[in-house]
């Protein structure tokens, strides 16, 4: 788990170098059409339904006519953290620092099934306090003029996932298998996982009183957080399930886009050459397809993660960069040639927890992605977004993992993340009066 050899180092000041010279081009930028006009929570739904949804057409996403490329990012807990007032303010704390970085995406999770502060209680029974909680992050973020990519499930543990799912149907008496992955086919938790979906599409938000099936402050519904499905390396059963939701979400809500949710993982089907982009042999075998995934009709893009100190542990940092670009690319090329349909990059992240971590570590790894997304959109190219894994505000270090930031706390993160805001921004108004404009969150990098 070495990390930084001399060579990286090397590699590391070249970059820092182009990172700083980056500082210095970004002209003047009006950041307000990037994103939603403010709704103020409370008012009419029919001040929040007049603002556009972002839409797909072809390989990229376009908001009020121009493409839209997305700097976004990741607080997996803001709907747990708006259940109790206590802690209440950190939703708006954390929308505030992301819309002062331009940020204009946010992915969190729409699910919590069975644990500690609940969503869904029981199957079908879900808790209205906590609904009132997600109400609010969903008017908070069009208040700040941030839109939401809501995942619906988890594939892992945390916050319930399949395996609460595969519990509640053994506790009932209907489940088939106590094997996690039949959550994916047994037909009782297929059934349980619909009259989720319906729920959550048609809540009327209490503060806005716009149904979230016709609030554009969401940008898209994401049907799981990484699915894996090991006990079918073929991918038949994860492709069935994937096929039978997205056309379930799509009966009930054709204006949102919808994303599966996946890694990015090269399945058996996968075209010559693709498997041996994987980080390793056994990401082939966990059920996930990325091609015939995204390849779904009812799916309008595809996502992958990227975490190089989880997937290649013993690679040294210039290796994990390396696996970076390779990796991105690759998917963009798919996006552009085989699927023609955009590709984000859900997740991305760089551990503090790995032996010779330093900070300038993630300065240059976030310049990384964030180079690729910039170069794809200067050619109007299907890598259309990325999101760091993970934002928060401070006071909160109990919900870090080993990849979180504190934007404030990291001056140099602060100032790339922003940078990269303001060129996608400037891309998108070219150099028409309306980029004239310059609003204060660029302002600051002229
Ligand atoms: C389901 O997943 C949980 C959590 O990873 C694990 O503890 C449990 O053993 C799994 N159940 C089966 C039947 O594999
Ligand atoms: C995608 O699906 C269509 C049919 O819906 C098929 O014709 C096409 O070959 C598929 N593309 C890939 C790359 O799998």
């Amino acid at each position: 788990m070495a990390v930084g050899s001399g060579l990286a180092l090397y590699h590391i000041l070249g970059v820092a170098t182009c990172v700083a010279l980056l500082y210095f081009s970004f002209g003047e930028v009006d950041l307000r059409h990037l994103s939603l006009p403010s709704v103020p929570a409370g008012s009419s739904s029919r001040a929040a339904m007049a603002a556009p949804f972002v839409e797909r057409r072809g390989a990229r996403l376009f908001l009020d006519g121009r493409p839209f490329y997305v700097n976004g990012w990741n607080s997996y807990w803001l709907m747990d953290q708006a259940v109790e007032p206590r802690t209440r303010n950190r939703v708006d704390r954390m929308f505030r620092a992301a819309a002062e970085m331009g940020l204009t995406v946010c992915r969190t999770w729409a699910f919590n099934d069975g644990a500690y502060n609940a969503l869904q209680l029981a199957p079908g029974r879900f808790d209205e306090r906590v609904f009132k909680a997600l109400d609010r992050v969903v008017a908070e973020a069009g208040r700040h003029g941030v839109r939401l990519i809501l995942s619906l499930a988890n594939n892992l543990e945390a916050y319930g996932g399949k395996t609460q799912y595969v519990r509640w149907a053994w506790e009932e008496g209907v489940g088939l298998s106590a094997s996690n992955d039949s959550f994916f086919f047994d037909p009782a938790i297929r059934d349980y996982f619909k009259v989720y979906l319906k729920t959550l599409l048609t809540r009327k938000n209490h503060l806005t009183g716009v149904e979230y099936r016709d609030d554009p402050s969401i940008l898209a519904w994401e049907l799981m957080n990484e699915p894996r499905c090991n006990t079918d390396p073929s991918g038949d059963t994860l492709q069935r399930w994937m096929e039978e939701m997205a056309a379930y979400v799509k009966s009930i809500d054709k204006r949102h886009l919808l994303t599966v949710g996946t890694e990015g993982f090269y399945g058996p089907t996968s075209p010559q050459g693709k498997v041996s982009v994987n980080p390793g042999y056994w990401h082939g075998n966990y059920g996930s397809d990325f091609i015939r995934n995204a390849n779904i009709s009812d799916i309008d893009f595809a996502s992958i993660h990227l975490y190089p100190d989880n997937w290649l542990p013993h690679a040294k940092l210039d290796g994990k960069l390396k696996f970076v670009t390779q990796w991105i690319t690759s998917h963009v090329e798919d996006g552009d040639k085989e699927l023609g349909k955009p590709v984000l990059t859900t997740e991305f992240g760089l551990s503090h927890g790995v032996q010779g971590f330093d900070h300038s570590h993630r300065d240059v790894f976030y310049k990384a992605v964030f180079d690729i997304v910039y170069e794809s959109a200067i050619r109007g190219g299907a890598g259309a977004g990325a999101f760091v894994w993970q934002l928060a505000v401070e006071g909160m270090e109990e919900f870090h993992d080993d990849f979180a930031v504190v934007p404030s706390e990291r001056p140099s993160l602060y100032r790339l993340i922003k940078a990269q805001s303001c060129r996608l921004a400037k891309l998108r108004h070219g150099e028409g009066d309306e980029a004239k404009r310059t609003l204060s969150v660029c302002a600051g990098l002229l």
